[in-house]
């Protein structure tokens, strides 16, 4: 498919691969296995048994192998077969499965797909408070019927908000001085919203000091390729800084994995310094974002993605609006990244323009 191969995806939270359990993910179209050696670090190698070509989460842990559920071939770590139950014993060349680099960082598990050196200095170190033992974590995931790139479109374009999630994350108070302002940063692609002296939206009085009339509120969005996006978003007590005089805010990552070209794995987190202990809280926001990215945003993008069908954005010529910005720079920053890669890779270009707007 046409996406960065040679990239750091989100492929599990660490608790999916529990000791002893095999978890089975399609990535970028491949079957993926994954699972936990006896000394616990994670491994992901190819998830379909070169035999009869049998889903290998179906089979065995076998503690640093595992065994196919249906025949019984078994492969270590390194994707090379460890025992043929069959016959003289003998492994047939051609029984392997690939290996792919798979790193726990940022309590996230991220993987490799490509074929150039895995480099872990990639992960961007701007996510490590996803894994910051100093806030409350809310974490998710749900699978999407749609191009991940629509997923993505969906977040670094938050003026839907105002109309898809209306009563529920967006209230009226948010239309006030709504102008979000975008730019390429190097590889990364920022989108700042700044409202001064707005009315408190609804959902962020209860955390605030009672009797707030007025704050500056902010929503701050960054994409960082291939897929992967940072939004702080809160209230500051007028004129002052982040969290101070009772502030409050979340900073929660959304990572868009693609599975095929047509579905995609969304893992999220949401994260806060206030309010640590509140069970309310945590049950609040839980259910906000279940219904807000399952219900709201996750029909709408599903239908969105059933309308364009299988063609490029592009090619139906959208009508392209200035809370676009961050979208159209993302797609742009996207296709080079993909362009270059195909030119070192030798890789054929397929749709060469398939992910840019512009
Ligand atoms: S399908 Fe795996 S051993 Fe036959
Ligand atoms: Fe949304």
């Amino acid at each position: 498919m046409e996406a960065l191969r040679n990239a750091w995806y989100v492929a599990a939270w660490p608790d999916e691969i529990a000791r002893g359990a095999l978890l089975g993910r399609t990535i970028l179209n491949e079957p993926i296995l994954m699972y936990r050696k006896r000394d616990g670090s994670a491994v992901a190698i190819g998830g379909r048994c070169p035999h009869r070509f049998a889903p290998l989460h179906l089979g065995r842990h076998m503690g640093d192998t595992i065994r196919c559920g249906y025949h019984g071939l078994e492969f270590g770590a390194d994707g090379r077969c460890t025992l043929n139950p069959h016959g003289n014993g003998v492994m047939p060349e051609n029984a392997t499965v690939p290996t792919y680099p798979l790193v726990e960082r940022h309590a996230m598990v991220w993987i490799w797909m490509g074929s150039e050196h895995a480099d872990e200095s990639l992960i961007p170190d701007e996510f490590a408070f996803v894994a910051d033992p100093g806030r409350v974590h809310i974490r998710g995931m749900l699978h999407v019927e749609a191009h991940y790139q629509l997923l993505v479109d969906n977040l670094m374009d938050l003026s839907h908000g105002l109309y898809l999630h209306a009563g529920t994350l967006a209230t009226d108070q948010m239309q006030e001085n709504f102008v979000p302002k975008a730019r390429l940063d190097g590889d990364v692609v920022r989108c700042d919203r700044e409202q001064p002296g707005i009315e408190p939206p609804a959902l962020w009085v209860p955390a605030l000091p009672p009797g707030t009339e007025r704050v500056d509120y902010y929503s701050n969005l960054s994409w960082h390729a291939p897929s992967n996006v940072i939004h702080p978003v809160g209230c500051r007590m007028l004129g002052k800084p982040e969290g101070v005089d009772g502030g409050v805010g979340s900073r929660s990552a959304h990572m868009f994995t693609p599975e095929t070209e047509t579905t995609s794995h969304y893992f999220y987190s949401n994260s806060r310094d206030y309010g640590l202990d509140s069970q309310e809280t945590d049950d609040r926001i839980r259910a906000t974002l279940e219904r807000v990215f399952g219900n709201e945003d996750r029909p709408m993008i599903e239908a969105q993605h059933k309308m364009i069908g299988n063609v490029d954005l592009d090619s139906l010529h959208p009508v392209v609006l200035p809370s676009d910005r961050a979208t159209v720079l993302v797609r742009r920053r996207l296709a080079q990244l993909i362009k270059r890669e195909n030119a070192r890779t030798g890789r054929e270009q397929v749709g060469e323009d398939a992910l840019s707007v512009r």
